[in-house]
């Protein structure tokens, strides 16, 4: 009967998430996975994607997750995120392969509640095209890292870093790869890391 009590308190206090993406969404998938566990610290209320195209949203209709998408040239996509977050009672952001800046607006309305997962180990190689980078570089490591947004370009606080040993023969996608599987154990790993400081 506690058990029971313990995992109704845990399905209330879930938090409403919105995921915002732009292109294959397997950061998605991966989090819908662990949020439909009781335990976990939130429930994935929507999803944004400033991409038409963007493989991820299947993800949302398989799902049954509410999605809305964007056209970040149009003056008012701001106020559409802004209406539609307080719409659904969104009280947590993560953005999961999201190719855009995120307003300092919004980041003052949801700080720290915001945090996004970057394919490197930050400080090191912030911005685009990072395994092409860290290749020229001849880096030894890399990895993954989730981290608070705040108005620098992957400048925030670090949560949660996972890292692996470069092989030689590694290409690019090599390491995509290699980045992504440590992707799918950061990003739940950071936000249960959140929400059990809380
Ligand atoms: C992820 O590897 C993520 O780290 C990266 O985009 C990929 C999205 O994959 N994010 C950035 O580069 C942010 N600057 P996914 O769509 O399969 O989750």
């Amino acid at each position: 009967k506690n058990q029971i009590k313990f995992i109704k308190f845990f399905k209330m206090v879930k938090k409403n998430t919105c995921v915002f993406i732009s292109g294959q969404g397997s950061n998605l998938k991966n989090l819908i996975f662990f949020s439909r566990d009781n335990i976990f610290p939130i429930k994935i209320s929507l999803v944004i994607s400033d991409n038409k195209n963007a493989y991820g949203l299947n993800y949302a209709k398989k799902f049954q997750i509410p999605y809305i998408l964007i056209n970040t040239r149009s003056k008012s996509y701001e106020n559409k995120i802004l209406s539609n977050l307080k719409k659904y009672n969104i009280s947590f952001i993560c953005l999961a392969g999201y190719m855009k800046m995120i307003s300092n607006n919004l980041i003052r309305i949801y700080q720290k509640k915001i945090i996004n997962i970057h394919p490197s180990l930050l400080p090191k190689f912030k911005g685009l095209n990072t395994f092409n980078r860290i290749l020229k570089n001849k880096e030894k490591k890399t990895g993954c890292t989730v981290h608070y947004v705040n108005e620098k370009l992957d400048g925030g606080s670090t949560i949660i870093q996972k890292s692996f040993f470069i092989d030689k023969k590694d290409n690019e996608l090599d390491l995509k790869r290699k980045t992504q599987k440590l992707e799918h154990r950061a990003f739940p790993e950071a936000i249960i890391k959140i929400f059990s400081q809380n």
